[in-house]
């Protein structure tokens, strides 16, 4: 089925026909692939003029391996930022060439298993460059080794997601020139440094902000190349961030228009001297996922309207705790699967967690919601069911992908069954005992 609405309309008919939302089982997460597919295929046409590209998928936005597994079968490559991620990436099958690590924090632990297996790897601080340089002088290594550099271009409309400002713990700040030289001088002296990385930030970074952050490393490949009289670095790896719309179905804006913006401000980067690496996560996943709650309760407190349903701040934890910055949208549909009819009704859609502000969102107009119906949460395939919050020891929700054939035939897929009473026991140290001494002479 061509159009990703119509197939969010037949999937969520389709579970709740087959029970994949019930009562047992009152919020789920589900996956377009093909609407994945489709991201992965305009991304790639928007940087085709390129000769030598390296697209990545940010695992932190999806770590689920059986997405990860079809991420790399799609051929895309994996950048990973902690041991969990580089393990959920070899589980996928990313070869190690596709795997891209960037962290603050890198163990000596992290990086020799990085440098030994060959996966390529930012270094984040002069410190980090000093570990490194030792740890390349025990393992003989196949690994490309970059730099992560803070371009120091300033903040996106969500402080908390900008990385290039000068209150950041990311990279190696361009501060100044002193810094920028300082920059130039370290990798220069480098030669097995042949890479560099920006990554301006996620949501709400503008396009010529983050455009800006590429043309100041391009910049910077340029100052070394020169110094050196060679070029040294032959790698530019411009991070992920573009911004997803969650204010409507429309995909805006999209890869051409970052390539657009990326190609003025910073034509070298297109000029085929240099092999260019991407990491997107929101934009590639978002648009393709939903959270479908069971709508347990509906009640009225004063003027308001409330609709409290299962899914909450353990599932769609920057929402709740960040509603400005993180607003999302909801659609009603009956609990047959089939969407509502009844009149629209300003309401409040509540989570099931014990503090008040478990709160999905405010005054959505939809079809009036009552107990049994299902609110389904749009945009949420990046950052929000592939990342739990334990919060009241409610379970990790069941993920499920889905495809739908020409006739409107859903299939499912199980990604992740939703976590046992018996798990959330056995992870809360079920079979520990505790004691204290007792005091002396008792
Ligand atoms: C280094 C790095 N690369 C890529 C990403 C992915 O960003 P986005 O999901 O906004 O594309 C992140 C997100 O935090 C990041 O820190």
């Amino acid at each position: 089925m061509a159009d990703f609405v119509d197939r969010r309309y037949a999937a969520v008919q389709s579970m709740a026909q087959q029970n994949l939302i019930s009562p047992d089982q009152p919020a789920v997460g589900i996956v377009d692939l093909e609407a994945i597919r489709d991201q992965i295929e305009s991304l790639n046409w928007a940087f085709a003029s390129i000769p030598d590209t390296m697209h990545m998928v940010a695992c932190k936005s999806v770590t689920l391996v059986p997405l990860l597994r079809f991420l790399a079968d799609q051929g895309m490559g994996c950048e990973v930022a902690s041991p969990g991620e580089f393990a959920m990436a070899e589980a996928a099958g990313f070869p190690a060439d596709r795997i891209v690590l960037d962290s603050p924090a890198k163990t000596l632990a992290e990086i020799r298993h990085c440098l030994t297996v060959g996966a390529a790897m930012n270094i984040d601080s002069y410190q980090e460059m000093a570990r490194v340089e030792r740890l390349r002088e025990e393992i003989d290594t196949a690994s490309v080794i970059g730099v992560r550099v803070n371009p120091v271009v300033g903040s996106g409309s969500i402080g908390e997601m900008s990385t290039a400002t000068t209150t950041t713990k990311f990279g190696i700040p361009l501060i100044d020139e002193a810094s920028r030289e300082e920059l130039v001088d370290a990798i220069a002296a480098r030669p097995w440094i042949t890479q560099l990385h920006v990554h301006s930030g996620s949501q709400g970074i503008p396009l010529e902000l983050a455009a800006e952050g590429i043309s100041r490393i391009v910049a910077l490949a340029e100052s070394v190349n020169e110094k050196v009289g060679r070029q040294q670095i032959v790698r530019l790896d411009i991070g992920g961030g573009l911004s997803v719309n969650f204010t409507s179905d429309e995909i805006t804006p999209t890869y051409h228009d970052y390539a657009d913006v990326i190609e003025k401000t910073a034509p070298e980067l297109f000029s085929g001297k240099y092999t260019v690496l991407t990491e997107f996560g929101r934009s590639l996943l978002a648009k393709a996922g939903s959270i479908a709650t069971i709508i347990e309760y509906t009640k009225k407190v004063g003027q308001r309207d409330f609709a409290i349903g299962h899914a909450g701040a353990q599932t769609a934890t920057r929402t709740v705790f960040m509603p400005k910055s993180w607003p999302l949208r909801v659609s009603a549909f009956q609990g047959d699967g089939t969407p509502s009819r009844t009149e629209n009704r300003i309401q409040d859609l509540a989570g099931p967690c014990c503090f008040s502000g478990d709160m999905i969102g405010r005054e959505y107009v939809i079809p009036e919601l009552a107990p049994g119906d299902i609110a389904l949460i749009h945009d949420t395939g990046a950052y929000y069911f592939s990342t739990p919050f334990a919060y009241n020891a409610l379970p990790r929700i069941p993920v499920y992908a889905y495809t739908v054939d020409d006739a409107g035939e859903v299939t499912w897929t199980t990604i992740r069954r939703q976590q046992t009473i018996a798990e959330i026991l056995a992870e809360a140290g079920e079979d520990v005992r505790l004691e204290v001494p007792a005091p002396a002479g008792s």
